[in-house]
């Protein structure tokens, strides 16, 4: 059987020691985990860039030490109302089968915790305090927001832990060893275009190295040319302009997923656009059709399911290779 599933999933640290860089907020936060109940401060908030372990880090390091991740929602209403009872098992709404009786305890996980941030009518950052306050257990948090403005009503309550991007050599050689464990022969040049071109993104460099070797069994450094380079703060312009010239729906998600931008704004400019694109009425009716359910994604999104945003992105890059003519 063929195993077709994402390296990075594959490829997930399953221990401490599988998660390479960024030593000091590692050891940060397993001192913070081991230390119990003598933790000076109840919550930690791990921030810092995309991709480079910060979610992995929680799961390996809970799995590794015995404690047991409750995994919650920040922005989700019912959170405020279940944190309290996290610490009581047997009233939890969370199903008993995830409490382990060997368990060190429960862990509250909040991740991706900047989703609220900004999102005052939801209470905010103010609506995390609340949670971290409340809670019974120990809360971790994860965020990519390095906006230390933004963060610092947390600093209070919180061990704020900084993550840095990954240093590039660290990432050749997991490139390397995935390489070698999916039979790849590769040239050193390619692997460190990848690692390069990732910015210090490790989700980025193993998902570009997945593509870029996709049916290969050698990788040489041509094949790498194709790689798009990974601009980290892409304005509205630029992605609008990025988006409208993408050749695949592949590289139109990846751009609009790795934007930052507002996203019901982008919503009404993708909408403004499509008649440039499409001179077709039938595929311009196709079109605006997509972005519809867009905005339907758009609207379940809403500031609580922020996992659903990928639709949402998705949806958009459809909408924008509806014709191959267009392109
Ligand atoms: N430091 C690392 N060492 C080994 N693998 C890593 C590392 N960082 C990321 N990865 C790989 O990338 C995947 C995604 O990493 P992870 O989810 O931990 O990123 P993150 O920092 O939480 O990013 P985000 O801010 O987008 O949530 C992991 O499953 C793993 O395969
Ligand atoms: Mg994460």
């Amino acid at each position: 059987m063929t195993d077709d599933r994402l390296w990075v999933e594959k490829y997930r640290p399953k221990s401490v020691s599988e998660i390479v860089g960024n030593a000091e907020a590692k050891t940060t936060f397993i001192n913070w985990l081991e230390k119990g109940k003598k933790r000076k401060k109840k919550a930690v908030l791990l921030y810092g860039p995309a991709g480079v372990g910060k979610t992995a880090l929680v799961n390996a390091a809970s799995n590794q030490f015995g404690f047991t991740i409750i995994e919650m929602n920040a922005s989700d209403k019912r959170t405020e109302k279940a944190i309290n009872k996290v610490g009581k098992p047997a009233t939890s709404y969370v199903s008993l089968d995830r409490f382990s009786v060997e368990s060190k305890g429960n862990i509250l996980f909040l991740d991706e915790v900047d989703g609220v941030f900004g999102q005052q009518d939801r209470g905010g950052i103010g609506a995390i305090v609340k949670i971290v306050k409340e809670s019974l257990v120990p809360v971790v948090m994860a965020a990519n927001d390095s906006d230390l403005k933004k963060l610092k009503p947390l600093k209070r309550i919180c061990l704020l832990i900084r993550f840095y991007p990954v240093r590039i050599p660290l990432i050749i050689t997991m490139l390397r060893k995935i390489c070698l464990k999916e039979n790849i022969e590769a040239e050193f040049e390619a692997l460190e275009r990848i690692a390069c071109n990732s910015r210090g993104d490790m989700r980025s460099a193993i998902n570009d190295l997945q593509s870029a070797t996709a049916g290969k069994e050698i990788l040489r450094l041509q094949d790498t040319i194709l790689l798009k380079s990974r601009n980290k703060d892409v304005g509205m312009y630029d992605l609008l302009r990025g988006v409208f010239s993408a050749e695949s729906v592949g590289e139109a998600a990846t751009l609009i997923n790795q934007s930052k931008i507002d996203y019901d704004e982008f919503l009404l400019s993708v909408s403004d656009n499509l008649p440039l694109r499409y001179t077709d009425p039938v595929d311009l009716a196709v079109a605006y059709n997509i972005v519809s359910r867009a905005d339907v994604f758009r609207g379940r999104v809403g500031t609580e399911n922020w996992r659903l945003l990928k639709y949402f992105f998705n949806l958009l890059a459809v909408a924008l290779a509806v014709s191959p003519k267009s392109f």
